[in-house]
């Protein structure tokens, strides 16, 4: 058993439904071109659920074997590899289970998570059997570097959030739409909070290995960072929430607190040239690339989310595509970058070099998903206008003059298919793991 690499286990599989999530994510934007395409068979009624679905698993596999190729090399001999393997079998009843009932057109979920609630069973239970073998692996008598810190808050937040997620099954909650919707939304902000603090303590752990410096896990600075993140993952998800009657406090502390979130962009600003030194001191090291790619979209995207977060604003973005602009933005630009990064760290030898074409790909990407979130903006601010003007023309006019933007969102995406695609199947063929 002493030979499983666990990190690789999860990783190959998440790899799989990375391109299953790009097909039918391709499948999907083919409907805002050509909205009769497969209407009769798999339209955009089936194929969103199908796409968000195995989106959320790419990251939620992949955000676990960062953590196992961390806790591999930390505390290798302390995992419990049955534990871990009992935790991968219960992932693949859920992923199967899940997308069985989609393709037999079973939903009866919320948005995000839009299958049958009985497959959110094995999904929590190999949570709770992964946070058990969290805390039976770490050891306490260590100083902890900050992202055993954040992969411990990431990990027990997660579960703890995802069964608030399921709240809407109880009728004191689901007889009241106001409360029912708000904690809906809440927890789709909250549950990327959680993931997003064990993938930013994979991107600290990451900085750790490739640069051999292990200060910066342990500064001031990082751990001011750590909490600020902590504090917006718990208090600012009523940005999410604005336009609902609730009580007016919670939309105040939302948009205060993330308000917060201008440190993270000034000190991106004001870090910027050690930020370029860094990119120049590293881009040998292609798994490097990623990492300083993740850096760019924590910048475009933290800009795009404090601007959608100002409630005059968030009057326009709500509800359009600015929103997917935001979340696709983000789990490609930042989560799916940091996988990635960790991905060719953990499984290539040191100090590999790559050809020019995967330098390629790599541009390939970057620039397709460019062209997918700016299709998407232009298409929402034109939305978000449309549906705010007196003088409004029909839904199926602003859709039609909305065709140039989509096009390029489209296009955008084909061509991020194509890059993920080609650096997905380079990475499902690579040996197992030498490195334990
Ligand atoms: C790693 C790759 C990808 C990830 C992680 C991802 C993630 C997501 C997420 C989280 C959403 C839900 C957005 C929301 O409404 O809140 C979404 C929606 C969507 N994505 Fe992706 N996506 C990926 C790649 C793609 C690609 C390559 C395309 C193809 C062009 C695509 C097309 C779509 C479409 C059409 C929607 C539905 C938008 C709507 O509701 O109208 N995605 N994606």
């Amino acid at each position: 058993m002493s030979s499983i690499n666990l990190g690789s286990i999860y990783i190959k599989t998440a790899l799989v439904i990375l391109l299953s999530t790009l097909l039918f994510g391709c499948l999907a934007s083919l409907s805002y071109l050509f909205p009769e395409l497969l209407i009769d068979s798999f339209g955009l009624v089936s194929l969103r659920p199908m796409h968000v679905s195995a989106a959320i698993f790419w990251i939620l596999l992949s955000a676990t074997a960062c953590v196992y190729f961390g806790l591999n090399q930390l505390f290798h001999e302390r995992i419990n590899k049955t534990m871990a393997l009992m935790q991968y079998a219960l992932w693949i009843i859920a992923v199967l289970g899940v997308f069985y009932s989609y393709f037999n057109k079973q939903f009866g979920g919320r948005e995000y998570w839009e299958f049958n609630p009985i497959w959110a069973i094995p999904i929590a239970l190999a949570w709770i059997l992964f946070l058990i073998q969290f805390f039976r692996t770490v050891s306490f008598k260590i100083k902890w570097p900050v992202y055993l810190y954040m992969w411990m808050t990431g990990l027990t937040f997660f579960i703890y959030i995802f069964i608030e997620n399921y709240l809407w099954l109880i009728p004191y909650f689901n007889q009241n739409i106001v409360k029912d919707i708000s904690i809906q939304w809440k927890v789709n902000g909250s549950l990327v909070g959680a993931w997003n603090q064990i993938l930013y303590g994979s991107l600290f752990y990451l900085m750790d290995k490739i640069s051999g410096e292990s200060e910066m896990a342990y500064s001031k600075t990082t751990f001011a960072l750590y909490f600020l993140g902590l504090f917006n993952m718990l208090f600012n998800w009523s940005h999410h929430i604005y336009t609902l009657p609730t009580q007016e406090y919670i939309r105040y502390v939302g948009y205060l607190v993330s308000m917060t979130e201008w440190i993270f962009l000034l000190k991106t600003l004001y870090q910027w040239k050690a930020e370029i030194s860094e990119v120049k001191k590293y881009q040998s090291i292609f798994a490097y690339r990623f990492i300083a790619a993740a850096n760019f979209w924590v910048f475009l995207n933290l800009i795009q989310a404090l601007i959608m977060s100002v409630p005059a604003f968030n009057l326009y973005t709500h509800g359009t595509h600015i929103t997917v602009a935001h979340a696709m933005g983000t789990t490609i630009g930042i989560n799916t970058m940091i996988i990635l990064a960790a991905s060719f760290l953990f499984m290539s030898e040191p100090n590999k070099t790559y050809s020019k074409h995967m330098h390629q790909v790599f541009w390939l990407t970057q620039i397709g998903l460019f062209m997918l979130w700016l299709g998407l903006i232009l298409a929402g601010i034109y939305k978000g206008f449309w549906q705010m003007s007196e003088r409004a023309g029909s839904f199926s006019s602003m859709m039609e003059q909305s065709k140039p933007f989509f096009m390029l969102f489209v296009l955008g995406g084909f061509l991020l298919s194509v890059g993920l695609g080609i650096i997905g199947v380079h990475l499902l063929r690579m040996p197992k793991l030498i490195k334990s």
